[in-house]
């Protein structure tokens, strides 16, 4: 594997894999010297033309625990102010000697434009491309739920017969994508539920079921509620009346959380807007696994790192 920028790209086994080596990556954080000398001399780059807090840091301390050298870029305050292009901005970077490209960038498709146009011959990973993909935060959620489900016995395991409902604005959602590529190719089932202007029109093209009643998907007690982020930055239209009918019709309240089942899980990717899609109880509730989702990132991300850098031409396998 050179280049993470898909979860389309991966077969099962390539999937699990990952998920599996994330389990190793977890005893090795779990010590007191969180650290692996697999990657001493190679140089990662994070290059986020977008905010991020999560992904960005959970990258950079992966990278660390496995001891490459990180180099932090972001846009603001960098040249990109000053017009510099991608392409320059990469290239720029890569005059300096680098292994690994994490980017994060507005454009959809713009992982895939650095990792094939031939500016850079590093590996790539996309950190969030737009409304199109994140990789690594859907194997993130996948690595949390096949840890709730099987604990200690995960290894190996597949996501087979999992019901998983996601909430919310799919339309703009990269990690609404990147989870049903990975939730189906591990064998569990997606429904999306959401008002129907925040679907995209190819929905009905995609191996999901889609509601628009949240109630009636609580009803059918899903063994996953991941509550989608309302992007409002990439909103140019109102697609909703306002936040309060929103919440009513759409967020994972109070009411709605005590008539989910104890065993459901809730996710969201983060950042959460409190009170909009998700209450603070429901955020805080033993069944929420949005900071596992956070602590477990760290851990794939030191999978995904290893599987694309380690190894003599970089590629463990
Ligand atoms: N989930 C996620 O991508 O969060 P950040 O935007 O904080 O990286």
């Amino acid at each position: 594997m050179k280049h993470l920028l898909s979860t389309a790209d991966l077969a099962r086994e390539d999937a699990i894999m990952i998920l599996d080596t994330a389990e190793d990556m977890a005893e090795v954080s779990s010590r007191e010297v969180k650290k692996l000398p697999t990657l001493r001399g190679r140089t990662v780059v994070n290059l986020f033309f977008e905010d991020s807090t999560r992904t960005r840091i959970s990258f950079e301390v992966a990278a660390k625990r496995l001891s490459a050298d990180v180099i932090n870029f972001a846009a603001k305050g960098s040249s990109v102010s000053k017009g510099e292009s991608l392409k320059d901005t990469a290239q720029t970077l890569a005059a300096m000697g680098i292994d690994g490209v994490v980017v994060r960038h507005a454009a959809s498709g713009a992982a895939h434009t650095l990792a094939h146009a031939g500016w850079i011959d590093a590996h790539v990973v996309n950190a969030g491309d737009g409304t199109h993909e994140h990789p690594t935060q859907a194997l993130l959620d996948a690595f949390t739920i096949r840890r709730r489900i099987h604990g200690a016995a995960s290894r190996g395991r597949d996501l087979d017969g999992v019901r998983v409902t996601i909430v919310g604005d799919v339309l703009h959602s990269r990690v609404a994508r990147s989870d049903l590529w990975l939730l189906r190719t591990l064998g569990a089932t997606v429904r999306f539920v959401a008002p129907a202007t925040l679907l995209p029109a190819a929905v009905d093209e995609w191996p999901a079921e889609v509601g628009y009643d949240l109630d009636a998907a609580i009803e059918e007690a899903p063994d996953v509620v991941m509550m989608l982020r309302i992007q409002s930055e990439r909103m140019h239209d109102a697609f909703f009346p306002g936040e309060r009918e929103y919440a009513r019709e759409w967020g994972l309240d109070d009411a709605r959380l005590s008539r989910l089942p104890k065993t459901t899980m809730v996710m969201h990717p983060g950042p959460m807007n409190r009170g909009l899609e998700i209450s603070s109880a429901a955020a805080d509730d033993p069944r929420s696994t949005i900071l596992e989702q956070v602590a477990n990132g760290v851990s794939v991300r030191m999978s995904v790192l290893y599987h694309l850098l380690a190894g003599p031409e970089g590629g463990a396998e």
